[in-house]
């Protein structure tokens, strides 16, 4: 049942922080999966990680974190898997919130054929690409009914987070409080979404530009607006947007910019080449402001990623709820795809 909200979306986006600290106490608990899941990663060649849509987005974070410690790490669009041949030394990390999506499936079964091993983050217990899989990692979310995927890409990002730190013994054992983080970003920002959204829902199209690890963010917020909300929205690195997609904004066109603070100045020049052409500006920036926007929300945060998450989010679900759509019945989707 809704609980008293009125849609499954904002009742899963409000369940976020509980679906998060279940899961980092259960990865907690279960260390020993979690080391022989770190000596597989330390240890391949390759690390190959596909998923599908919002799984996608959080794969494409987690390829970003791995790259920047120098391992070679391949994010992979699954229904795309028969342009990567793998190999003896390749790990594969699947990640589905169903573990049934049929182009995760069949990805990881062409490349174990090929002689690679398999991890799999899913949300559901000896789900299909669970079962499949060498390693299994089981987030805790609870089930999600909503269409758009929402408490189950906080976890899934949260998961990763963790299997990262862990890996290259950086400071895990704060991730249990990480739930508080993502708490505190939906309280405080309820007000602000609500706004950004009803705002863009009257717009035919909207960009989401981030740079680093808040391009996923930005692909994943571009994803949950268009689905939900029927608003047109792409992203892009903030930087690319320069060579073509900025010809398309004009005075009051509204741009997106997902700021975690690790590179403020870079993004206050695309802010400014945005707003030189007239451009609308929203900014949803942890631990440094960029400044010049229009709205600029602002928190702080240990884990930037996991603030931002339940914003762009709120985001959405308010596009979607103030133009009077169902955001939990988004026309033309199913909550699992098992076809081709
Ligand atoms: O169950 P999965 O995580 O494998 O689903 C993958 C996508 O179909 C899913 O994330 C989809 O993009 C969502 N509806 C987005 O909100």
């Amino acid at each position: 049942s809704k609980e008293g909200y009125p849609h499954f979306m904002i009742k899963e986006i409000h369940e976020s922080p509980k679906a998060v600290r279940d899961t980092i106490s259960s990865l907690v608990s279960d260390l020993d999966v979690v080391e022989k899941i770190s000596e597989e990663i330390r240890q391949a060649e390759r690390v190959i990680i596909t998923g599908a849509g919002t799984s996608y987005h959080a794969g494409l974070y987690f390829s970003l974190l791995l790259s920047r410690e120098g391992l070679t790490a391949i994010p992979l669009v699954a229904s795309e898997y028969y342009n990567l041949k793998g190999r003896k030394g390749d790990l594969v990390v699947a990640i589905s919130q169903s573990g049934e999506t049929i182009d995760v499936l069949l990805s990881i079964r062409k490349l174990k054929s090929e002689g690679a091993k398999i991890v799999s983050i899913t949300n559901v217990i000896e789900s299909a690409i669970a079962r499949e899989s060498d390693y299994k990692v089981y987030m805790r979310a609870g089930p999600e009914i909503g269409v758009a995927a929402t408490k189950t890409f906080t976890t899934q990002v949260a998961t990763l987070l963790f299997l990262y730190s862990y890996t290259f013994g950086k400071e895990w054992k704060s991730l249990k409080e990480a739930d508080k983080e993502v708490e505190q970003a939906i309280n405080l920002t309820e007000g602000f979404t609500k706004r950004i959204g009803e705002e863009l829902s009257k717009k035919a199209s909207v960009y989401y530009l981030g740079r680093g690890l808040s391009l996923p963010l930005a692909m994943e917020g571009a994803l949950k607006i268009k689905e939900v909300s029927y608003v047109h929205a792409e992203a892009y690195p903030a930087g690319e947007s320069k060579h073509g997609p900025i010809s398309l904004v004009e005075s009051g066109f509204p741009v997106v910019f997902i700021n975690d603070g690790e590179m403020p100045e870079l993004l206050k020049n695309n802010v400014m080449e945005m707003k030189a052409r007239g451009g609308k500006i929203f900014t949803i920036s942890v631990n440094k402001k960029i400044g010049e926007a229009d709205t600029e929300v602002f928190l702080s945060s240990k884990f930037p990623v996991l603030s931002i998450s339940p914003v762009i989010q709120l985001i959405a679900y308010y596009a979607a709820v103030s133009k009077g759509l169902d955001p939990d019945k988004p026309r033309n989707l199913a909550k699992t795809v098992t076809v081709e």
